[in-house]
């Protein structure tokens, strides 16, 4: 039988919950895979003598060491002839126990981004998690794979690169956009893209709980980056918005040119305020809109959602996409946008779909005409 050989790197809130969903779901993942067994050779951590609240598999190693999964080659050797030879194993060609899938949940731009594109040239596939580093070099990372693919030899499989969990953890939402809308045209995005302040908005308005303790209590639950300011500053938010208005509307924009408010400061007054005089609620919104005139405005801000609108029942850390378009008109994708398992899953997924070469292509939606205009600029 086949099997992927996968490296995890990262073994936190996300990682853990990918080694877990793989052990507990292994009969079925093969069976979903077609037949391809998926066996985690390696965890790659800051700390490997650190207490985990997961349990490595047999044949899996913690370790500190990234060349555990980064070791290994697949390119260069699976001309026809070799695939052939090998009876058709896809991945005859690395070591035994070099892993050819890797999984990037460590998060981060720097480290997180020499991985990935280190996995990517020796001919892995790529599943990641970090929305920073996809909005931040997605191009970048897609000609990497295209490089990549362009390496292997003919008959070989494709080199593959996913990120379904970076935007809104368990909503399928990447998948979607790059599947369900390749014949729509996108005209407004709006959204709760962020779970942490979610669940910190919810906690302050229905407990009357301080900004403190709901975010001391979001990061207990694991819904927080390492580095918060990520959360409160409106700026994760802001990375899901620039890869989405990418996919949505085919503008490559400087997320750094995305205006953008975050939560900070909020108190629980303001939402006494909102409710009695106002009959709102207060919820951190992503938005990107082409304004009829081959013009894109996107920001990301705070704002008072009437108490009818479907977004203002949008609560604790359930993330929501409503998409305006010229087919389907009105959708909305709703779902858990942050913690283990919702953001797990859908690496698996990936992950699933990389085991049975059939992740999509990636793709970005070019719509003619359309500029970005940054409230930045005059
Ligand atoms: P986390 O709980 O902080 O886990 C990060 C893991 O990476 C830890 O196991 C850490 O090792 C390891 N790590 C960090 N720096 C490392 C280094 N230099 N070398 C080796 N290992 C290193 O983070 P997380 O919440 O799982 O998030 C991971 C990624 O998923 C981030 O990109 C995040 O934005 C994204 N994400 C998270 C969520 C969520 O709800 N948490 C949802 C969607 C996307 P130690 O454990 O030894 O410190
Ligand atoms: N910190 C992020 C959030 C994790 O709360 O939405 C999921 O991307």
């Amino acid at each position: 039988a086949q099997v992927r050989k996968v490296g995890i790197v990262g073994g936190g809130t996300v990682g853990g919950g990918i080694v877990e969903i793989l052990e507990r779901r292994r009969e079925q993942l093969v069976a979903a895979t077609g037949g391809v067994g998926l066996e985690v050779k390696a965890v790659v951590v800051r700390d490997a003598a650190k207490a985990r609240d997961w349990t490595a598999p047999p044949g899996c190693v913690v370790t500190e060491d990234l060349e555990a999964v980064l070791g290994g080659d697949r390119r260069g050797s699976y001309g026809p002839v070799d695939f052939v030879r090998s009876g058709g194993d896809r991945f005859a060609h690395t070591g035994d126990d070099d892993v050819d899938l890797v999984v990037e949940v460590m998060g981060g731009t720097t480290l997180a981004k020499d991985v990935v594109f280190r996995a990517l040239r020796a001919g892995k596939d790529v599943v990641t998690a970090n929305k920073a580093l996809i909005a931040d070099c997605l191009p970048e990372i897609e000609a990497v794979v295209a490089e990549a693919n362009a390496a292997q030899g003919a008959g070989a499989p494709r080199v593959q690169f996913g990120y379904e969990a970076a935007v809104c953890g368990g909503i399928p939402i990447i998948h979607t956009m790059n599947t369900d809308f390749v014949g729509d045209e996108v005209t407004r995005l709006r959204g709760i893209m962020n779970g942490c302040t979610n669940f910190m908005l919810t906690k302050m308005e229905a407990e009357g709980l301080s900004y403190a303790d709901c975010l001391a209590e979001a990061t207990a639950l694991g819904y927080a980056e390492e580095d918060p300011t990520l959360d409160v500053g409106g700026f994760d938010a802001r990375s899901k918005l620039a890869i989405l208005v990418r996919l949505a509307f085919g503008v490559d924009v400087d997320e750094t040119l995305i205006s953008c408010t975050g939560i900070a400061g909020l108190e629980t007054i303001d939402f006494e305020y909102a409710r009695g005089q106002l009959d709102g609620t207060i919820k951190l919104l992503g938005v990107a809109e082409l304004d009829g005139a081959g013009g894109l405005t996107a920001y990301v801000t705070p704002a008072l959602v009437p108490r009818g609108a479907t977004l203002a029942s949008i609560s604790d850390a359930t993330n929501a996409v409503e998409v305006a378009s010229r087919n389907l008109e009105a959708s909305l994708f709703v779902g858990r946008g942050a913690g283990r398992f919702p953001t797990a899953n859908s690496c698996v997924s990936d992950v699933v779909a990389c085991a049975r070469g059939a992740l999509p292509e990636p793709f970005a939606k070019k719509v003619g005409g359309v500029a970005f205009r940054s409230d930045f600029e005059s």
